[in-house]
């Protein structure tokens, strides 16, 4: 991996504030081995539940047979949905504000869905007993597309909910529909097309599971949980259970990967809770790697019809979507409920065109649930894969360069902030910069003369250039736009700093190996000049960190660390009021750099960060509050709006389909960059998840609903074998909608390049008319576009 960074350094490097490249706290202990996850976590009289599963996707359940497995010796309890009824919890509410079987009572509807668990004194009797549980299935016709379950006369998967008469489970529109229309009418060109975004499973290294501990006593919960959002989880647990809040404490200790697979409330959480209420012993539920695969959350799988309306110079008149997800049995992923198809209608993307209309619809499918957002913001992912594929697809039905286009119809810098046909605001860019950069980086003129030389001798070998120029959002709320049922999202900091000038912050946040214990402490450090090893970051206990919606969607840096500026600067206010008067100056003549507070005119005349957090707690100027803590809710203005420019070279082989990369260039800009190593590890894992899908990675399902990648001999998850190597850059375009000008990045790759390596295959056999093969663009795929191509 290469790496070109420009980026600007706060204050100096012992300080270790923003822009330095400080080495991960958390790796100490992580390369070791001296993490604490979930399944390290042993209590005193532990049981181990595990699940059963339904082996059929859509199915009537006539009968349960618990008997013979709760006689097996070391079964302690074998709970049925029928069980839960009992206690309310046979249910439960979802993130989506729909609802979701813990465990099943009237039907199956996925292959791999919860129908009954048994507790054991250990996970190989709990198992063994799964074997002995009988149920009588009464199988249904299984709907495994979302064509298939709008169809007339489709089984009814969701008879449970009142009301439900066939299997739609949303439609939202975005834009203006008559503007569109006009745009339509007055286009030289209309460029279309069908793509098909397919399902993906973020498989993390750890897979999910909880302790639920229940003290029989007092009745408080703890559940050490992998969880992406404790304090929003802790909340729906309470509703849930009607247990009062205050006793229950969700712990989310080292999380091995999250992607988004850990927003989701799962049914093992619940009935492990629950089996811990039942019988006052504390119960482990950790899932296995294929249960992992086929009963999480999933993600994609969507069907997009996509048309652009040009001039006959290139310019974008218009753009119409029409999109149909599958969001498998229950909507179960979360998101903010004023965008039910999540921030899809961000798919206008990186160009100034004045009309769009977007629809999206989502059906229910005998599928695991579907949509939640692995490594992307509410599906902004599938957005920017469709308008990328769509301007490449301009280009060339126009005869413009794939470069020229994107020039033609960026964003200019001096529109900003620019409001987008379908209402975002986006903050800040300066998308020709960064294009011009990545062309720069890969020799792009001489790339195309080597692609038109190849094509002129009819090389066996073709060379194809794929361009993508994302736009995501990042950083959800504001809160009144934004909210998870119901709840806003604003985030959290707490800083305190003790007598020694050493701090403790505490977020709402948590951190899913994103390197937060790092790079917050650095933003403290860069506020305070308290070097950031002495910051220490705390995170997911619900009973020690302020209330927080949790890390996903790349919003931890723009709405939590937010909170963690306006926090520390509060706090200045007061170290500046205390410097003065132990400096016996007035306060407005108090200058600070750097963790020094010093009489303007006068610099030797100072006091350290350090002195000022001593004096806090022993020498206070008269009438003071002693200490020198405090906490911060932070609503930001609006999202952040991250940007890159990626290009993908591909050597491809004509005759067998067969591609390889040759170069990947990402310039990507996200604001001002806390820690440009964490930075660019955001983007390596990113690009690499962009490959994956584009080649190799996803899901699919026989037609009687059997999950065909339930493992990682069938689900292709890269390793650094197959991965091509990264070549980054950068350009620095800070956020007006963040106090320091820092823009999220966890997602940005992923979101971006998966675009750019399919344009890239596309682009070394558009000459022969293909405009589209769908992801992965596996070399059979291509093959068959070649021959058919030839044929026509
Ligand atoms: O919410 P999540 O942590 O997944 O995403 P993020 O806020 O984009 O941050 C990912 C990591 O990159 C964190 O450690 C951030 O603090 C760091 N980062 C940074 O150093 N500079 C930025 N401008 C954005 C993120």
């Amino acid at each position: 991996m290469t790496t070109e960074t420009i980026h600007q350094k706060f204050g100096p490097p012992e300080i270790g504030g923003i822009g330095h490249s400080v080495k991960r706290a958390e790796d100490d202990r992580l390369v070791q081995g001296a993490g604490h996850y979930v399944d390290d976590i042993v209590l005193p009289g532990m049981l181990h539940l595990a699940m059963l599963r339904s082996p059929v996707a859509h199915a009537r359940i006539v009968s349960i047979d618990t008997s013979a497995a709760e006689a097996l010796e070391g079964v302690v309890a074998v709970l049925t949905g029928e069980a839960l009824a009992g206690y309310n919890l046979a249910w439960m509410p979802t993130l989506s504000g729909d609802t979701q079987a813990v465990l099943a009572t009237d039907k199956v509807r996925f292959q791999g869905q919860e129908v009954a668990a048994v507790v054991a004194e250990n996970p190989y009797v709990a198992y063994d007993a799964l074997e002995l549980i009988d149920v009588e299935y009464d199988v249904l016709p299984p709907v495994m597309s979302p064509q298939a379950a709008l169809a007339d006369g489709a089984p009814l998967i969701r008879d449970d909910k009142e009301g439900q008469t066939d299997n739609r489970c949303y439609q939202w529109e975005a834009g203006d529909k008559a503007a569109t229309d006009r745009a339509f009418e007055a286009a030289d060109h209309v460029v279309s097309i069908d793509t098909f975004y397919p399902r993906s499973h973020p498989s993390p290294l750890e897979t999910c599971g909880c302790v639920a501990d229940v003290d029989p006593a007092t009745k408080h919960v703890t559940v050490h949980m992998t969880s992406q959002a404790p304090h929003a989880h802790r909340t729906l647990f309470a509703m849930v259970t009607g247990l009062p809040e205050q006793n229950i404490r969700i712990i989310s200790p080292d999380i091995g990967g999250g992607f988004g697979n850990k927003v989701p409330i799962y049914p093992g959480y619940v009935v492990a809770t629950a089996a811990s209420l039942v019988i006052g012993r504390p119960v482990k539920w950790v899932e296995t790697r294929t249960e992992n695969l086929i009963s999480t959350g999933f993600a994609r799988d969507y069907h997009m019809h996509g048309e652009l309306a040009l001039t006959s110079e290139g310019r974008i008149l218009g753009l119409r979507v029409k999109m149909l997800s599958d969001n498998g049995a229950f909507f179960a992923d979360a998101q903010p409920t004023r965008f039910k198809a999540g921030l899809f209608h961000i798919v206008t993307g990186s160009y100034d065109y004045p009309a769009a209309h977007v629809v999206t619809e989502g059906a229910y499918t005998n599928k695991a649930p579907g949509g939640v957002a692995y490594r992307c913001s509410f599906r902004v992912t599938e957005a920017s894969y469709l308008i990328e594929r769509l301007v490449q697809n301009a280009a060339y039905e126009l005869g413009i360069d794939p470069a020229e286009i994107r020039r033609r119809n960026f964003i200019q810098p001096d529109q900003f902030p620019y409001t987008s046909p379908t209402g975002f605001v986006y903050d800040s860019g300066n998308y020709p910069a960064a294009l011009q950069k990545a062309l720069d980086i890969v020799g792009y003129d001489d790339l195309r003369a080597e692609q038109a030389a190849a094509r002129e001798r009819g090389d066996k070998m073709q060379v194809g250039i794929g361009i993508a120029s994302f736009t995501e959002v990042v950083g959800a709320g504001k809160g009144t736009e934004y909210d998870i049922a119901g709840l806003r999202m604003f985030d959290s900091a707490e800083l305190r700093i003790h007598p020694t000038g050493k701090a403790i912050l505490k977020l709402g946040v948590r951190s899913q190996g994103q390197g937060h214990e790092t790079t917050f402490a650095q933003i403290v450090a860069n506020e305070l000049g308290i070097p950031s090893i002495d910051v220490k970051v705390m995170e997911g206990d619900t009973d020690n960190t302020p209330y927080g919606l949790g890390t996903y969607a790349s919003r931890s840096t723009p709405v939590g660390g937010a909170a963690t500026v306006v926090i520390a600067r509060k706090l200045r206010e007061k170290a500046t009021k205390i410097a003065a008067h132990l400096l016996e100056a007035a306060e407005g003549d108090i200058e600070f750099d750097a963790g020094k507070f010093s009489v303007r005119g006068s610099p030797d005349q100072a006091v350290t960060i350090q002195d000022v957090a001593l004096a806090a707690y022993t020498n206070l100027p008269e009438g003071m509050e002693a200490g020198l803590e405090g906490v911060h809710y932070y609503d930001p203005p609006n999202m952040t709006y991250p940007f890159g420019s990626y290009v993908v070279v591909v050597d491809l082989d004509t005759e067998t389909g067969q591609w390889k990369v040759r170069r990947m260039v990402a310039v990507d800009d996200c604001g001002v960059r806390i820690n440009p190593m964490i930075v660019d590890g955001q983007i390596h894992g990113g690009l690499a998840e962009g490959y994956a899908m584009s080649s190799m990675q996803f899901i699919t399902f026989d037609e009687d609903g059997n999950c065909i990648g339930s493992n990682f001999m069938d689900y292709l998850v890269p390793t650094a074998w197959e991965t091509p190597r990264f070549e980054l850059g950068a350009t620095v375009t800070p956020s007006p909608h963040h106090p320091i000008g820092a823009k999220g990045v966890g997602e940005s790759a992923t979101v971006g390049s998966p675009a750019a390596f399919v344009n890239a295959v596309i682009d070394a056999v558009a000459d022969r008319g293909i405009r589209n093969i769908d992801m992965p663009v596996l070399p059979s795929r291509v093959w068959h576009a070649l021959q058919e191509a030839s044929r026509s």
